[in-house]
């Protein structure tokens, strides 16, 4: 996720860059670099630079910038390393641009059109400069060059491009990442995030995908994928800044479980490809010479590490181990060179994490890391990573790093099967690209969740149960709840709720069950019973066709593959912790005694 815009107008517009960047920089914080328009000889002149838009901002000080059209970029790297050269933008011959998304078929695009000795950096992005260098040069027409353009480029983008040869121009496409369009009186600007407009104008135009649109200073022209003019409707923003870099949700929270069905599509994007999942990160890795696995995470990555876990010994049947960070590294874990240790952390600089991973190296293991911040210290450490595509998590909750650990997880466990030998389950692998969507749906119900987070608002207590897979649903559940409500939530594995954990339940105790696994749902479901009878209140999550009866509030989940129903149920446990909070009047983003990234044992 990175953030993008293009300005042209009357403004100097090095400050309107550079503050929309700012703006911005929640999407991604990297490296920023901007291009502008040099008003008197008309030569593009990029500056860019690793690291904040403030390093960027001190660089441009130091220059004598006079312009009124340029574009920006701050990013969040995927393809290549933090470095200068990896910045946006990217210039060839008299095109510039700037890119937030994945471009998927990067490597044939590299062969088909000669690229392979002349790329200067190692993103997806500069090819996208080249073709429409090659394009422009037949065209001599933006426009019409990024027409022929966006007919070969697969995956995600928006782009905002400016030419020597059209000083008052910026070209913009977009598919499957934001892009918004903004006129005031004199100017025309197009941004990542309405944020990043909100300075200049409330009245946007939404791009759809594959649309284009030609920015003047006095006009802006859209363009359908035939390159057909188009016109578009307008819409007023009806809230002010601070509400915009929520993008319109009261909570950071609230926005990140928002975004989930499209931070799942990134991370699955350009991973699977006829019936072979595609982990370019770990192909030099011999998954046969293991004898053993270790995952390794703490709070909600651990919980994700569970599943990860069960998904890979299922399909491997090699003996797999799942430690908190905090217990591995001072446990003495029998460990060698024949033990994967696969780290998980969205923040990759928890101290417990990076220290069970250092041990890990040490003791000759091959080491993995998932994070979703690159450069991070996890990243560094470990001798491959994998990145989720969740983009920058503010909330101190996890939610959206939480569903793409599962996701990419459940990717390196068939690929590991794969290279193994084993047999993959190819149903798995296609049910994988629907999840967006289910998800989507599943969010669409939130007022369901709502309500029941009523049932919780009063309680002190609240028991989540749930077996095999399950359980590291309601650990996660529970966690959730805990963490932004103070409701004191506990998860039990169902089948022990009779050796002990059955002595709380009383009158009007709340449990939330989770049945979504065929082979044990109707185990846990006779538990419940066992709680009503006691007088519990339950709330069952299972799947469609689950025979069920004497529970009250019951939510069917889509019938999909056991395997990927922890990322579904995720989402209604996440709303009812989000709610039960907003209820109880709680500071959602920042829960107390809480901190986003645990750098401290
Ligand atoms: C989850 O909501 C947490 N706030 C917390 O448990 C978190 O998952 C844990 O501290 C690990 O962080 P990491 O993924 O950045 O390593």
């Amino acid at each position: 996720m990175c953030g993008i815009i293009g300005y042209t107008g009357s403004e100097n517009v090095k400050d309107v860059l550079l503050d929309a960047l700012e703006l911005l920089e929640y999407r991604g914080y990297d490296s920023a670099g901007i291009a502008v328009k040099d008003e008197t000889s008309h030569v593009t002149n990029v500056y860019k630079c690793a690291g904040r838009v403030s390093d960027l901002r001190a660089i441009c000080d130091s220059k004598k910038i006079l312009s009124a059209c340029g574009i920006g970029h701050t990013r969040w790297a995927t393809h290549g390393g933090v470095t200068d050269q990896n910045a946006h933008p990217h210039q060839q011959g008299k095109v510039t641009l700037v890119h937030n998304g994945i471009i998927e078929n990067y490597r044939e695009l590299i062969a088909d059109y000669d690229l392979q000795e002349i790329l200067h950096s190692e993103t997806d992005s500069e090819v996208v400069v080249h073709m429409m260098d090659y394009y422009y040069k037949k065209e001599k027409n933006l426009q019409k060059a990024l027409e022929r353009v966006i007919t070969r480029i697969e995956g995600s983008y928006a782009l905002c491009i400016v030419s020597t040869e059209h000083p008052d121009e910026v070209v913009v496409a977009k598919k499957a990442s934001p892009l918004v369009i903004g006129r005031t009186e004199d100017a025309s600007v197009a941004a990542s995030d309405i944020p990043a407009l909100l300075a200049y104008t409330k009245d946007v135009y939404f791009l759809d995908d594959l649309e284009m649109a030609v920015l003047k200073k006095d006009s802006i022209t859209f363009y359908n994928k035939d390159g057909k003019e188009i016109t578009k409707e307008m819409t007023t923003i009806p809230y002010d800044m601070e509400a915009a870099q929520k993008n319109g949700f009261d909570t950071y929270m609230l926005k990140e479980i928002n975004e989930q069905p499209h931070v799942i599509q990134e991370t699955l994007r350009g991973r699977i490809f006829e019936h072979s999942i595609v982990l370019d990160e770990l192909k030099d890795v011999d998954f046969n010479k293991f004898n053993k696995v270790y995952y390794v995470a703490c709070g909600t990555a651990y919980h994700a590490g569970l599943c990860g876990a069960s998904i890979l010994e299922r399909a491997t049947r090699l003996p797999v181990l799942t430690q908190v960070a905090s217990e591995f590294r001072y446990n003495d874990p029998i460990i060698d060179e024949k033990t994967l240790c696969i780290f998980v952390s969205q923040s990759g600089e928890t101290a417990d994490t990076l220290a069970a991973l250092k041990l890990a190296n040490e003791k000759g293991c091959t080491t993995i890391a998932v994070t979703n911040v690159l450069g991070s210290t996890i990243s560094r450490e470990a001798q491959h990573t994998l990145y989720t595509c969740a983009g920058p998590e503010i909330a101190v909750a996890s939610t959206k790093a939480y569903t793409t650990q599962l996701v990419l997880l459940t990717l390196i466990a068939l690929y590991i099967a794969d290279k193994r030998g084993d047999t993959v389950d190819t149903d798995l692998m296609e049910q994988l690209n629907n999840l967006p969507e289910y998800v989507s749906k599943l969010i669409d119900d939130e007022a369901i969740f709502e309500n029941y987070a009523k049932t919780l608002k009063d309680k002190h207590d609240c028991y989540f149960i749930g077996r095999s897979l399950d359980y590291a649903s309601v650990l996660e559940g529970a966690l959730k709840l805990k963490e932004v409500s103070y409701v004191h939530a506990d998860a039990y594995i169902a089948g022990e709720l009779k050796h002990g954990p059955i002595a709380l339940i009383e009158p009007g105790t709340v449990v939330i069950a989770v049945a979504t696994q065929p082979h044990v749902a109707a185990k846990t479901i006779s538990n419940i019973q066992e709680t009503i009878a006691r007088g519990a209140e339950v709330i069952l999550f299972t799947v469609e066709g689950q025979e069920v009866s004497g529970v009250e509030n019951i939510y069917y989940l889509p019938n999909i593959n056991p395997l990927l129903q922890s990322v579904l149920v995720a989402i209604p446990l996440q709303l009812i912790a989000y709610h039960t909070a907003c209820i109880k009047g709680c500071d959602v983003d920042k829960p107390r005694n809480l901190a986003k990234s645990v750098t401290v044992e």
